[in-house]
Order: structure tokens, then sequence, then C-alpha cells
């Protein structure tokens, strides 16, 4: 037996161990007890961290969507699979159960089909978060299509920058998209960005927000009248196991976006076993995460952990503060939300609210609390465990990446003991490891370092579009042969992992990650802009800001400022999204530098971060002066 679902400590060690000492039987067994094979793998794991090369379940071949939805058919067929609840809570929920979802994902896969699109194409999803948001994710794996999901507040330019990078022949759009009490013309933003692609050759919009919009005549179609026209059942691509089943960008150190490749047989795999034991999850539950499917969260736990499980997932369209900084815990209480899976930077925000606002819903469905996307913070930890929780339904702190595919460090709730701040203990499979600046592996407990993985996992990404080199260099040369996270962290005297942060150039705001690069490069584009250099600081709700240093070409008058800061900001958000804009814009004559021209980003960082005390060795700076002047003029 498996041990699919791990209910107490014991049982976690022991499962751990066998996962660690024998991975290929471990998940192997995983894998052929809960998941339905159209044929069985040859070998479960073949890899090579150095090339770096992944395989598993090699030879094996299924299609995702059969699992996720066609073999609950007969013993899950009327349980509702998704409730979506709508921005406005006047308008109804929806509830699609697991036979609807099938006959809307097959018509959707047959729409496709009908357009052209084959096994192996990427189709690009530019979506609010409405049912058929979830519906183009599965109709896409239907057909063994590509799914190429782009957040709904990406502009116009970085949608066409992601749909070229990965060669998207179709995009699936709205009209619009509602947001708390703004609604937004998506499709507008989609006609921008595809004057620059000339390779998309079919826009299918969904009506959402009923405004007028115009259509390409040839190119764009409303996708509900071609719905209304398609067959109800779709035979489902056979797949192999290590056929692409997204791309998925995440921002990087350099300007361009790494488009993530995930694999379908290990990610399934993966994402179904975490979600089980993460959230524990039992027939009959209520589970919903908060995040946008347009990120890796909602791909993994909104969607395919989920439905793996023959689990109710529910969507949200709207935002935390509307009508009222209350409805979450609104929808918490008229859903019976068990499962409640959110972000750092959302608990911030609520606990800072009147505490009325949580205590006049009825909170006691929640069984299991997660938090995603950044470290928690102390403070949040409690308000979100005695608040939320009333103590009594454990925090999950849950420790991964776009990367990885699924959850790596985390309690398992009811089994671990947790500790507030620390993401405890790594999932079973995962192989952490601690490593000093010079390649040394920390070992034994209390100490700190930078985390990487030694062994693989089913739920990896196998490499970034279009370049494995980069995807070689970002996350296994650091430290060859194992996996470089990115992150720093902690263990602790018994054992337990906190995360404290991005080591790169990485900035987690509202827990999102932006590369500081294309942040430059967009603000870099402004005219009067000779040069930038961006770093985070701390902000009570979003976790980190952003913060600006722009050399000017012309140093200019000062009262010029306010205006130049509105317009870097405004080429930030059509460059990339609003999420992107500076909090803090300072105009400087210069910046640190190295002799050899890398930009001191740590004497920055202080400086933002209004700590001022010794700057540390700065005797390799080419112009140790400016930092005096940039001080003095700190914002
Ligand atoms: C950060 C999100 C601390 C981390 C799933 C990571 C976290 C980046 C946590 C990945 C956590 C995620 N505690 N930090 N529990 N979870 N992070 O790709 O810096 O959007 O590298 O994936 O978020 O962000 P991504």
């Amino acid at each position: 037996m498996s041990n699919y679902h791990i209910k107490h400590l014991e049982e976690y060690y022991q499962v751990y161990r066998k996962s660690v000492r024998e991975p290929e039987n471990f998940w192997g067994e995983v894998a052929e007890e809960h998941f339905m094979w159209r044929k069985k793998w040859d070998n479960v794991l073949s890899w090579d961290f150095n090339t770096p090369e992944v395989k598993w379940f090699q030879g094996a071949q299924l299609n995702i969507t059969e699992n996720c939805i066609d073999r609950h058919l007969l013993t899950r067929g009327d349980k509702t699979a998704l409730i979506f609840e709508p921005n406005n809570p006047e308008e109804a929920a929806q509830h699609i159960t697991y036979r609807q979802l099938h006959a809307r994902v097959c018509q959707l896969a047959n729409v496709l089909k009908d357009q052209g699109v084959k096994k192996g194409d990427r189709v690009c999803i530019y979506l609010p978060m409405i049912p058929e948001l979830s519906i183009a994710l599965l109709a896409c794996a239907r057909i063994g299509a590509i799914h190429s999901v782009i957040f709904a507040g990406f502009s116009s330019t970085a949608l066409s920058t992601r749909i070229n990078d990965s060669d998207c022949k179709l995009v699936i759009t709205s009209d619009g998209s509602y947001r708390g009490s703004k609604s937004i013309d998506l499709k507008a933003i989609v006609d921008e960005g595809l004057e620059d692609c000339p390779g998309v050759k079919t826009v299918l919009v969904v009506k959402r927000t009923n405004t007028a919009v115009a259509m390409k005549e040839g190119r764009d179609k409303w996708l509900q009248p071609l719905l209304d026209k398609a067959y109800q059942d779709c035979v489902p691509e056979i797949m192999n196991a290590e056929d692409p089943l997204f791309i998925l960008y995440t921002s990087g150190s350099t300007g361009k976006p790494k488009g993530m490749v995930h694999t379908t047989g290990g990610y399934m795999v993966y994402t179904a076993y975490t979600f089980k034991n993460v959230f524990q999850y039992t027939e009959n539950d209520v589970y919903w995460c908060t995040a946008d499917i347009g990120w890796i969260t909602g791909h993994s736990y909104i969607v395919y952990g989920p439905l793996a499980n023959g689990a109710t997932t529910l969507m949200f369209e709207g935002v935390p503060s509307y009508p009222d900084y209350s409805r979450f815990w609104e929808i918490v209480e008229k859903h019976k939300v068990n499962q409640f899976y959110t972000a750092p930077t959302a608990i911030r925000a609520l606990a800072k609210q009147n505490i009325s606002f949580a205590e006049k819903h009825d909170l006691s469905s929640l069984k299991v609390l997660g938090s995603v996307g950044e470290p928690i913070n102390e403070e949040a930890w409690h308000w979100y465990n005695d608040v939320i929780g009333k103590k009594k339904s454990p925090i999950v702190d849950t420790w991964w990446q776009t990367e990885t595919g699924g959850i790596m460090i985390t309690p398992i709730p009811f089994v671990t003991p947790t500790k507030p701040t620390y993401a405890t203990l790594p999932f079973i499979g995962i192989q952490p490891a601690l490593m000093d600046e010079k390649g040394i592996e920390l070992k034994g407990n209390q100490v700190e370092g930078r985390l990487c993985i030694k062994f693989p996992w089913p739920g990896m990404a196998r490499t970034i579009w279009g370049n494995h080199e980069r995807y070689k260099d970002t996350y296994f040369s650091a430290f060859p042969g194992m996996y470089f996270s990115g992150d720093g962290a902690l263990r602790d005297e018994v054992g337990y992992y906190r995360i404290t942060g991005r080591v790169d150039d990485v900035i987690i705001v509202s827990g999102h990650n932006l590369g500081t690069a294309p942040i430059e490069d967009a603000i870099n584009e402004h005219p009067a802009v000779a040069e930038s250099a961006i770093v985070g600081f701390p902000h009570d709700i979003k976790g980190n800001a952003l913060y600006g240093f722009v050399i000017l070409k012309e140093s200019g008058e000062s009262r010029m400022h306010d205006n130049l800061r509105k317009e870097i900001n405004q080429i930030i958000t059509e460059h990339i999204g609003p999420i992107a804009k500076l909090d803090k814009i300072q105009f400087t004559s210069g910046l640190p530098k190295t002799r050899s021209g890398k930009i001191m980003r740590r004497i920055l960082r202080k400086i933002a971060s209004k700590d001022m005390s010794n700057m540390g060795d700065t005797s390799t700076l080419l112009n140790p002066e400016i930092v005096d002047v940039i001080k003095d003029s700190a914002l």
C-alpha cells in the first residue's frame, strides 16, 4: 500500500523514509494505485541534474482530464466539482457537477479542434476568474494542446511577449472582467497586444461583462455560439507521461520571462498527492484557494490537484475588499468552506480591518488554513490562527514555486505540529539541502543557507520553453548536481525549515514574483531616464514594496519630478502591469557600482529600508562617495 493519505506523525516519518530510500518504488506505487493510465510506464524515473534531464513514468500513456473528470463520473457524477462565486454577491453562485464539467470541457475541446488546434499546439488563455478559465485549461489538456495562461492583470506588452515566446496560435479571452467595483476591458488589451503577434490566427471571446468590443473579421469569434453547436463528448488524446501539459511564465533576473514547462504524468501525481495530504481533503469537503489561476497556485491547487481527487473546488472572481472586507468570510460561511488557502498579503490586509468583519460570520466549517507565496510574518500568522482558525484549524505554511509544480515544504495538518513562520518539514519525497556560499552543504540543525533540492520529484518543471540552457544556468549551475531555488532558509534545532526570502534579484510583492530586470528595462525606455535600479523594502501589507533609484539624462528641475514619477509608473504599467508599480522613486546622480560595473544592490536595499547604519564593505566600489549622496536624499 502506498499510504496515499497520511494521518499521523509516525506514518509521515515512515513514509518519508521510504520515499527517500526507495523513491522509484514509492512513487510507482502511488501512481499505480491512485490514477488511471492507458499504458503503464517502462521505468519510474531517469534523471541527471547536470544535463539537466528528468523523466518520470517514461513510456506511460494517459490523459490528465480522464483522471480529473471521467473517472469520477461513475461515483461522483452529480457531485459539485466547481463552485463559482461571482464578483458581485448579488449574482447567483454556480455549482458545476463533474458530469456538467465533463460536457463543458468536451464542448470546448471540440471547438478548439474545429479551430485547427492540434496536439502540441500552444493556446494562450487570458481570462478572468470565471468557470471558462478552468474549463479552458482542461479543454486544452483534453486534446493535448499546451496551455499558457497569462494572468489577466498583465499588460498588453507582457501578453504579447509571452504569446510570441511560446508561439501561441489561438487566444481565449473575454470581453471584460470584473474586479471589485471596477470592470476592465480585457479584449481591448488583447487587441493591442496582438498587433505584435502575427502567429495568432484565432481569438475566442467569452461574454462576461457585455461591454462593447471590436471583433476583428476572420480572427475573433464569440465562444458561446460555437459551444452551443459542439458535441458534448470528446475522445481524450492519449499523451505520453512526459508530453508537456502547460507553460507558465515566471519572472527571472534577466528581462525575459521564463516559460516553465510542466509535463503530464509526474505533475498529475505530485499535485494530486500533495493536495490530498496538505489539505487532508475528505469526500464532501468544500475546498477554496483564493489564488488566481494565472499563477501556479491556481493551476495546481484550484484545478488539477483538487479535481484529480474528485474534490469540490471553489473559485472566486472578485477581491477580498468588495463589497467590503468581510467578503472572504461571507463566502466561507455561505459555502461552508472546509479548507481555505490564501496568501500572507491578503491575511495582512484583512487583519488590518475591524475584527467584526471576520467575527460576524460563522467560520466553524473551517478545518485547515493554508498560506502560500511569501514568508508569513509572526503577527499575521497569529491573527490567522486565532481570529480565523479559532486555534483549532492548523495553518499549513506551504513553501513551493512555479518551478516545483507542487508544495515542497509544509506541515501536514493534524500530523506535523506547527510553528509560527515555519514551513516545517519537507513533504514526502522531497530532499532539501542548505548550502553555504562556497557550495558546501550545511549538515545538521541550526544552520542557515541557500535552499536547494538534491533529488528529483515528479512535479518539477522539466525545462524553460525554447531555452534549456537558461534552465540549466538558472537552477542547476550555482550548486552543481542540485536544484537551486533562489530562496534562503534556515533549519532550526528540530529540523524545521523557515524560508527567509529570495537571495537573487526577484522581489516578492503581494505574493507576486517580480524580477528587477524587466522593471528596470521598462523604466529605461522613458526618454528622460539614463539608468535605474530597483530594490525591495519592507511593507506592512504587501510584504515588500518597490523602491526605484533613477538617474536622469539631464538632472532637470525638481518640480518636474512628480510628473516624471507618474510617467515612470505609467510605463511600468504598460510594459508589465500595475502590480509592478514603484512605491517610491528617488532621483539620483549615480548608483553604487563595483569595478566590474555591477550595481551593489545590498547598499540600495539598506537605504530603501531606512537602515542607514553600517553600509558594510564599500571598498570595491568605483564611486564610494555616491553612497552618502544617495543616503542624504533618501525618501
Ligand atoms: C516565495 C508560488 C516563504 C519564495 C507557489 C518562492 C514563499 C516564491 C512561500 C515562488 C512560503 C512561496 N514562505 N516564501 N510559504 N511560498 N514563497 O513561483 O520566495 O509564484 O521562491 O510560486 O515565492 O513564487 P511562485
